[in-house]
């Protein structure tokens, strides 16, 4: 269990948690327009951090994850696996996790509504222990997100399954390998179905699966775990099971989502950003998005500068599984269209009605049309403040942008979707020249 020696940074932890928690009603206040310029550190990947963390259920003993991003969805994960028994502490971002008391194999709603990623505790609980109940997420406000995959492939794998009272009950004695093909590529069940095959008896092949950085990163912590895969970084992965593994220390990449928000905000505020701790690899496709619409893009080791003078030509982008353009970073580029000198096309293929934040944007005076699964975004249009209403993570990223290049005041409500996703965001912001002021819920 936790150790003594984590007892006094876990209690300042624990209180930066509930200032956290606690800001679920902050607001930001942006002035503008201005221009970024100056460096700016990007953070450990959350979606890498939300995998990495549940497979600390897959074997008994003190994890060390260096780099993990101080954001809300990193605590809500973290302490859903304090209720199952999982000592952890946070400081200085590095997150140490105790699994060697498991007492719970359950993801209660209060929980997995906060966060859809609590489903990732699924594969974890069913390959080691042989039960779990995980309630199931339920829509979000980007459209439905099933989770058909997640269930097919347990199956596949000789969980039974049922779905009873909102919770998904899985069980087995041992999952066996099998070969599962993925319909459609999916993050968040090829990380489940990886994290099941790894103590699956025998060999499992999965098809078609996520290559997403955040897969290959879960699939290298395996296998320092003990785990047996090939193909990582490939749709193929071939897993030969094991019959246990041990605790590790790992840490976390760069996060390519935050490092897109910040070289489009760069490009977009005609500023002058360079971006440290960042991996180019992972963001071949909005570099190249970025250099079309005439950014100059320069990497250089772990860091990438961004700089832009003119306004931007307009450049379509329709988003794919990586290494396709992502749809995490396609608010921030309807934004950035913003500024073009024509109309631009945003189409999301994964993500059809995600444009939550194009009547937000309408109000700051966007001139934006959205269609099936597209939006078109007519630039050159003067921006002015307005208050506007965060609808979800990526879309609270494109209001805070948008109220950087506009002029006046812009009243953002309900930041609590940034703080999800992004550590510290208006503090990055501001040390870049950007003048946000957040206005916590007990001021107004
Ligand atoms: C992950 C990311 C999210 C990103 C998304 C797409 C995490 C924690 N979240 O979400 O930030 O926007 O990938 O890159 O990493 N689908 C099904 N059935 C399923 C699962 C998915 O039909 O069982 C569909 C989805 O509706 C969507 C597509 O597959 O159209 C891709 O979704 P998926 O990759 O699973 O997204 P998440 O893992 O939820």
């Amino acid at each position: 269990m936790i150790s003594a020696a984590w007892a006094a940074p876990l209690w300042d932890a624990r209180r930066y948690a509930k200032r956290i928690f606690d800001a679920s009603m902050d607001k930001f206040l942006v002035k503008g327009p201005v221009r970024l310029h100056g460096n700016v550190t990007i953070s450990g990947a959350k979606n890498a951090s939300l995998a990495l963390i549940p497979a600390c259920l897959l074997a008994p003993g003190v994890f060390t994850l260096h780099n993990t991003p101080n954001n809300r969805d990193v605590w809500t994960i973290s302490s859903l696996l304090e209720t199952m028994g999982v000592g952890y502490a946070f400081a200085d971002n590095t997150l140490t996790l105790d699994s060697t008391n498991i007492t719970s194999h359950e993801a209660p709603y209060e929980h997995v509504k906060k966060m859809r990623a609590s489903i990732y505790v699924l594969g974890p609980l069913v390959a080691r222990f042989g039960k779990a109940r995980v309630s199931l997420p339920g829509g979000c406000n980007f459209g439905p997100r099933p989770v058909d995959l997640h269930l097919k492939g347990l199956e596949k794998l000789g969980a039974e399954i049922q779905v009873e009272n909102g919770y998904i009950e899985a069980s087995c004695k041992r999952l066996q390998g099998a070969h599962f093909h993925f319909e459609i590529s999916s993050v968040g069940a090829t990380v489940n179905i990886l994290m099941a095959a790894v103590l699956a008896r025998g060999e499992t092949v999965l098809s078609n699966a996520a290559m997403e950085p955040e897969v290959s990163s879960l699939a290298h912590m395996l296998v320092k775990m003990g785990a047996r895969i090939d193909g990582i970084d490939t749709a193929t992965l071939t897993i030969q099971g094991v019959d246990e593994l041990h605790a590790v220390t790992e840490t976390t990449i760069p996060d390519r989502i935050e490092a897109a928000t910040f070289m489009i905000a760069a490009a977009m505020t005609k500023g002058d950003v360079t971006l440290g701790s960042v991996n180019a690899d992972h963001l071949t496709a909005v570099i190249q998005k970025l250099e079309e619409s005439g950014a100059t893009v320069v990497v250089r080791g772990d860091s990438i500068r961004v700089s832009m003078d003119t306004d931007p030509e307009a450049v379509d982008i329709t988003t794919m599984p990586y290494p396709g353009y992502p749809t995490d970073s396609q608010a921030q580029w309807a934004a950035y269209m913003l500024q073009a000198k024509g109309t631009s096309r945003i189409k999301d293929v994964i993500y059809p009605t995600r444009f939550g934040y194009v009547p937000e944007l309408q109000r700051l005076g966007a001139e934006i049309e959205t269609g099936d699964a597209y939006c078109l975004v007519k630039g050159g249009h003067r921006l002015t403040g307005a208050s506007v209403m965060s609808s979800d993570l990526r879309a609270s990223a494109s209001l805070v942008m948008a109220g950087c290049i506009a002029e006046g005041t812009t009243e953002i409500l309900r930041v609590y979707h940034l703080d999800r996703g992004y550590e510290a965001i208006e503090q990055k912001l501001m040390r870049l020249g950007a003048s946000i002021e957040r206005v916590s819920t007990e001021e107004f």
